[in-house]
């Protein structure tokens, strides 16, 4: 291919990227731009393979059927409770590509003198720190979400210290890099230093705070892919990689919004930490069981109902019932709403997935801050497998791990229903005030389940 076409179908693949970017932003509109970002980067595939200088056919054919065998069979198998997992071990390949891409072009640097080596050696080096950097972060992130580490955060005694010192050294051995004219072995500490500052970095970050986790190695990711980009002198890579890290950066900065974190304090890593766990064994009172067949009787006397859904909604893919519940309660004259808290399953956007997969009209589900002040005027409050995004200890225990987090409060509700399998607690591990409140039942069971039940007595 011509240099004159690659470029024209590198234009057209960034405006494919930004059309998708565009697209996913509304659930109405995120097939099509799932669709835009597809063909955008089968552009970019093609172009990049036909460029002049691509060499070993062979090499990159097996390669691109082993990745695409692989990645075809884990998004046919991924469920969707897994999708952050899959999204954090993506991450972490991006990263190790960046980091391989980087001793890559440190070993083959050319001729390169003066300026362009010192700008050479400087795109080496900050590309292989953050590349590394996401990579180990990743993939503690991924066996955070997976459950193969816990969720606990990490806390080391000085950790704030160490990782500033870790930057100070990282950006100190960085002028003696370049001044040196580029040395293997400062590469190879920096390195090893950033490895173990993407370990500790999520490590150190406790299980409620990982919504903002994976969307900074989201950003991460991205600003990875452009380092990368800048060495192999991909104009493409360079602009997907931005595209990537800076609405990266803007998804954490709403994750901060939403979960009241600071968002400087994410970005420099283990925020969220200063917070001493609360007396989890503390005695709580008691709590009162109901049955599928008294929550209908309530729904059937209710006028207004709120749902609010959460993880183990998705867990019990009791999304379909929910909605037939939602249907025949508005055929009886009854005002049903769902309420969504920005961080509530897995993944951002995941309640609003599962619902409208499940058909749910979109006018009916709302966002957490347009349904608050409406908790106080509701009948019945159905609070279907969450459980921290309704967790009012976020508001009353200033020890607690969720503190300051903005909350569902259902409990101003008349009737709240929980319904979940057990006591246990939620993902951040703490129990739930709500469910021993005068107004609350528990309905246990799987919540598909529960709502069939529901649905046959109604
Ligand atoms: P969680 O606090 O995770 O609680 C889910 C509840 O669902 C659990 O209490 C569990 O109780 C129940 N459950 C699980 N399977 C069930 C089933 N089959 N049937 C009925 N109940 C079931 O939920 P949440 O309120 O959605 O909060 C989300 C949490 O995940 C937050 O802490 C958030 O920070 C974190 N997080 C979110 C994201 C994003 S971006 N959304 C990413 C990573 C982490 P039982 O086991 O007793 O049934």
């Amino acid at each position: 291919m011509s240099t004159g076409l690659i470029t024209a179908a590198y234009l057209m693949a960034a405006i494919l990227f930004i059309l998708a970017l565009a697209g996913l932003s509304k659930q109405e509109t995120a097939q099509t731009g799932n669709t835009y970002g597809i063909i955008g980067m089968a552009i970019a595939l093609i172009a990049t393979i036909a460029s002049p200088g691509v060499e070993a056919f062979g090499y990159i054919l097996i390669a691109m059927v082993v990745g695409s065998a692989i990645g075809l069979r884990l998004a046919m198998k991924v469920e969707m409770t897994q999708m952050p997992e899959l999204v954090a071990i993506l991450h972490s390949f991006v990263g190790l590509a960046a980091v391989l891409v980087g001793f890559n072009s440190y070993l083959d640097h050319g001729n390169l003198t003066g300026a362009l080596l010192t700008i050479h050696l400087s795109e080496v080096y900050l590309g292989i720190f953050i590349g590394a950097v996401t990579f180990t972060g990743s993939v503690v992130a991924f066996g955070k979400l997976r459950g193969i580490f816990s969720s606990k955060s990490l806390m080391l005694p000085q950790r704030h210290k160490m990782n500033l010192l870790a930057i100070i050294v990282t950006l100190v051995m960085m002028v003696q890099f370049v001044r040196l004219g580029g040395d293997m072995n400062l590469l190879l500490i920096m390195t090893a230093i950033a490895l173990l500052f993407g370990i500790h970095m999520v490590a150190s970050i406790g299980g409620a705070d990982m919504p903002v986790v994976v969307s900074m190695l989201n950003s991460y990711s991205g600003w990875s892919a452009a380092a990368a980009g800048f060495m192999l002198s991909n104009d493409l890579l360079i602009v997907t990689g931005a595209l990537v890290g800076s609405s990266g950066a803007i998804l954490s900065y709403i994750m901060c919004k939403a979960m009241n974190r600071s968002f400087i304090s994410v970005i420099a890593g283990g925020f969220g930490t200063n917070v001493v766990i609360s007396d989890d064994g503390a005695d709580q009172g008691t709590h009162e069981e109901t049955t599928a067949e008294v929550v209908a009787d309530m729904l059937k006397n209710s006028t207004n109902v709120i749902i609010a859904p959460g993880y183990g909604m998705a867990v019990a893919q009791a999304q379909y019932p929910v909605y037939e519940v939602t249907r025949k309660l508005k055929e009886m004259g009854i005002n049903v709403r769902f309420g969504i808290h920005p961080v509530a399953g897995r993944l951002p956007g995941h309640m609003n997935v599962l619902l409208a997969e499940a058909k749910v009209p979109y006018d009916i589900v709302m966002e957490m801050d347009e349904i608050n002040d409406d908790f106080s005027d509701t009948d019945t409050v159905l609070v279907i497998g969450a459980n921290d995004t309704v967790n009012p200890s976020a508001q009353d225990d200033p020890n607690s791990p969720i503190a300051g987090m903005p909350i569902l409060e259902v409990w101003n509700a008349e009737n709240v229903i929980v319904f979940k399998r057990s006591m246990n607690p939620g993902y951040a591990g703490v129990q739930n005030p709500l469910f021993f409140k005068e107004n609350t039942k528990m309905l246990f069971g799987d919540a598909k389940d529960s709502v069939e039940n529901i649905l046959k007595a109604l």
